[in-house]
């Protein structure tokens, strides 16, 4: 697409292969989209919580730019960060990408918070045309949260979403803390977990594997996690789910956790089967305290965090 002749008040960034929920989520919320550009939904109205969108630019601007000169000092001259979206022009936008200052690269060694320099974003829409948002709603260039993997330790790739979801929280479990698990085999979420220290019972239907069981501070308890109640157990500092299952059961469970006012953070993959549930997150989202992101390390899935309200203690 290259002629836009409407205002853009947000733009949307889908992962790839969800355009299709996002998009749908947008209608949900009422928010008009008068196209596509590559994988970014522009937008007539103001910013809305699109919780399927990987990123989300809440102040869009567009601008006519005669040269590749010209759009670099544009957007130098309004900020220091930018991340580039490329979709079009590539050789073009190239150029104007050498001429900003360069946004630290390097992946993120967990556990770290995200970053929280102001981090603006910018794509060409066409040869002459920039478009471009000094705020956005995610902290990595483009949504996306690169880390240092270990590939030795964990025996799945899941642990990078539940990274993911603490460094943008800024807090993680600390040694000695009580973390009930829900779903853990074989063991991504219980490796981590253990990793930094802190106190886990595992539960699942198959075994973690076995150098995970074996790691200190964890705890297997093989059976069903839906059966267990939060009375069975001691109360705790956090509630993590990697269950599978539908998601109005997975927020049964969750509301049984929270209103036993017997746990201080909860974490939940939502899993969705499509059609999508919307109705389900937009219950997940009602929960006071409580938030619903797709991250870059999600597949057709939510990541549900909530803190206790008036409980939030930030890692020093
Ligand atoms: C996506 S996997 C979890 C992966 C794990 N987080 C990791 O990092 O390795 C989902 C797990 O949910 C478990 N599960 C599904 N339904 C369950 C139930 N009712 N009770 C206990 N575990 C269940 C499955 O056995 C499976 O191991």
């Amino acid at each position: 697409m290259t002629g836009i002749d409407h205002p853009v008040r947000a733009a949307y960034l889908a992962h790839a292969g969800q355009e299709a929920v996002l998009a749908e989520e947008l209608g949900r919320l009422g928010v008009a989209v008068s196209g596509w550009h590559g994988l970014l939904a522009l937008s007539p109205d103001p910013p809305a919580d699109a919780r399927w969108a990987l990123d989300r630019w809440l102040d869009p601007e567009i601008a006519p730019i005669a040269s590749i000169g010209e759009a670099a000092s544009l957007l130098r001259g309004r900020q220091r960060n930018w991340s580039h979206l490329p979709l079009l022009h590539h050789r073009r936008s190239a150029l104007i990408a050498d001429r900003l200052p360069p946004v630290k690269a390097a992946p993120l060694h967990f556990p770290a918070a995200a970053p929280t320099a102001p981090l603006g974003a910018w794509t060409l829409l066409s040869p002459d045309r920039l478009l471009f948002s000094t705020r956005k709603s995610s902290p990595f260039p483009n949504g996306e949260c690169r880390l240092v993997e270990n590939r030795t330790g964990p025996p799945s790739r899941a642990y990078l979403k539940l990274w993911e979801t603490l460094a943008l929280l800024a807090e993680w479990p600390r040694p000695g803390e009580r973390c009930l698990e829900l779903g853990a085999s074989p063991g991504g979420w219980t490796w981590a977990l253990a990793s930094l220290g802190a106190s886990v019972t595992a539960v699942d239907r198959s075994p973690l594997a076995s150098a995970v069981a074996a790691m200190p501070g964890v705890e297997m308890r093989q059976g069903n996690a839906f059966t267990l109640r939060p009375e069975d157990v001691e109360p705790l500092d956090w509630l993590f789910s990697d269950v599978i299952a539908y998601p109005d059961r997975l927020l049964d469970m969750a509301r049984t956790w929270i209103d036993s006012g017997r746990v201080r953070r909860l974490i939940c993959t939502v899993k969705f089967q499509r059609p999508t549930a919307h109705e389900v997150s937009e219950r997940f989202a009602s929960i006071p305290g409580g938030t619903l992101r797709h991250g870059s390390h999600n597949g057709h899935e939510l990541m549900f965090v909530w803190c206790r309200p008036g409980d939030s203690v930030p890692h020093g």
